[in-house]
């Protein structure tokens, strides 16, 4: 096992784990200094492209955003998430997370859901494609209105099941997203691999989020979401300051220019 994931599974019950999202490289090397995994999110669709669903990003996006992540990333364990259509079936999701881990040097992917692609999940572990789990709201699977999860005792059961399985076929840790507190305590508490939340409560092991939606950078009114800092005002300072310069003549002064 690789010796990243011993380290955040040994986390677990002793200190949090922290996970953020990283599209490119300058956003990685930033993460990397306090993160123990980053993460390419499929996300990227709607925070960069614009698009309504995760289902539009291609393995294409993927590879070229995480080849450039890539070269931000040193100390934390990377992380790929694997789009929509995929991964259908074993055959189809090993060529791809093979092209994946080839092209991209990353250390894992991250595939969504549970019972349903489990065959895939083990067929993976088995060909040593380290896969971290994602349950909860599953955005690849959302037709309309995004909802939390593990509400109703039937939901609940389903999550837990769902988790254990997932721990049982091997993948080193779970993304519960969306997921009521309670459930999300129940999960952490019965599976030794680590739960790491999004939207999910503060018993998860870790948590992550979507590194611009933290700073700002990405408007949005989802309740999970925390914004940190907001960065637009000093991305604004700055550029009406170049702007400035350059109407005034200021800049390039000498001291810029050959
Ligand atoms: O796509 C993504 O960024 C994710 C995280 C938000 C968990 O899956």
């Amino acid at each position: 096992m690789n010796s990243k994931i011993k380290k955040i599974i040994k986390k677990k019950n002793k200190s949090k784990i922290i996970c953020l999202t990283a599209y490119s490289k300058n956003f990685a090397e930033e993460v990397d200094k306090y993160a123990d995994i980053t993460l390419v999110g499929d996300s990227l669709g709607s925070v960069l492209y614009n698009y309504n669903t995760t289902r539009k990003v291609t393995l294409k996006n993927m590879i070229e955003h995480s080849k450039s992540v890539r070269m931000g990333t040193k100390k934390s364990l990377m992380v790929v998430d694997m789009p929509y259509r995929t991964y259908r079936n074993k055959k189809e999701a090993l060529k791809n997370s093979i092209k994946v881990m080839r092209e991209t040097k990353c250390d894992a992917v991250k595939l969504e859901g549970g019972v349903k692609i489990r065959e895939i999940i083990k067929y993976l572990v088995k060909n040593k494609i380290p896969v971290m789990g994602h349950l909860g709201l599953l955005p690849q699977s959302v037709r309309g209105k995004f909802r939390s999860k593990g509400k109703s005792k039937n939901e609940k059961r389903k999550i837990l099941r769902e988790s254990k399985l997932l721990e049982n076929i091997g993948v080193f840790a779970i993304v519960l997203e969306c997921v009521e507190t309670s459930a999300a305590k129940l999960v952490t508490r019965s599976i030794k691999i680590p739960t790491i939340g999004i939207g999910s409560s503060l018993h998860c092991d870790g948590q992550v989020l979507v590194t611009d939606d933290l700073l700002g950078l990405n408007e949005t009114n989802i309740r999970f979401v925390k914004k940190f800092v907001n960065i637009k005002k000093i991305i604004n300072k700055g550029i009406k300051k170049f702007k400035r310069e350059v109407i005034s003549k200021k800049y390039p002064s000498k001291k810029y220019s050959y």
